[in-house]
């Protein structure tokens, strides 16, 4: 539950945030550059695993209050674009799931190839086959813009605001004197 006065997330959301951003961000890159397949698809169902559980963590421990000095629009944008990214990092792997399951192209889906994952039922080749695809495509490169949209806000708030928000989520910078 929540402690009174804590200032930084949880440690179990820290190393939820760290480690599925850091996954997209290689996911994306991976998929960009004609990475392997099996690796992207791999990489995208542990995020969403991830992504479930930290929205499981999420109900019962709320964030850290924002430093008193971040203004209102500011908070309104990055809680916006927060709750964006916990709606896409679930509905981006999950509609690649969909999409690979009703491709009309049957290929095995794997778990780097040590298991195998099962497909969703979704007609192959129907209308929800064609809707995850595009939902997939077009969320996926949009996920290039909020991220850099995201880091953008955290590093200006760390270099030109000189506040407290990145130690919410990196606790071995400290927060600024002053
Ligand atoms: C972290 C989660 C994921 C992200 C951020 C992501 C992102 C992307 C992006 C950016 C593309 C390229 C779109 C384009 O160039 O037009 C793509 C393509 C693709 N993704 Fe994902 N993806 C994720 C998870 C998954 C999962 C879980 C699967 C399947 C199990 C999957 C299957 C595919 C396939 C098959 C394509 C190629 C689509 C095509 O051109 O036909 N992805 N993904």
């Amino acid at each position: 539950m929540v402690r009174a006065g804590r200032s930084t997330y949880s440690s179990v959301a820290i190393t939820l945030h760290w480690v599925i951003g850091l996954l997209i961000i290689a996911n994306i890159a991976l998929v960009l550059a004609g990475g392997p397949m099996t690796w992207h698809k791999s990489i995208g169902i542990t995020v969403l695993v991830l992504s479930l559980l930290r929205w499981a963590w999420r109900l019962g421990h709320r964030p850290p209050p924002l430093p008193a000095s971040v203004r209102s629009w500011e908070k309104g944008l990055a809680h916006a674009l927060h709750w964006t990214f916990y709606l896409l990092i679930v509905l981006i792997p999950l509609s690649g799931w969909a999409m690979s399951s009703g491709s009309p192209k049957v290929r095995p889906l794997q778990w780097f190839g040590l298991f195998d994952i099962p497909f969703l039922p979704v007609e192959r080749g129907g209308a929800l086959y064609a809707a995850s695809h595009e939902f997939h495509e077009i969320m996926g490169l949009a996920m290039i813009g909020l991220i850099a949209l995201h880091i953008a806000g955290a590093l200006k708030h760390q270099l030109i605001d000189g506040d407290a928000t990145m130690h919410r989520i990196l606790p071995i910078v400290s927060p600024p004197k002053g």
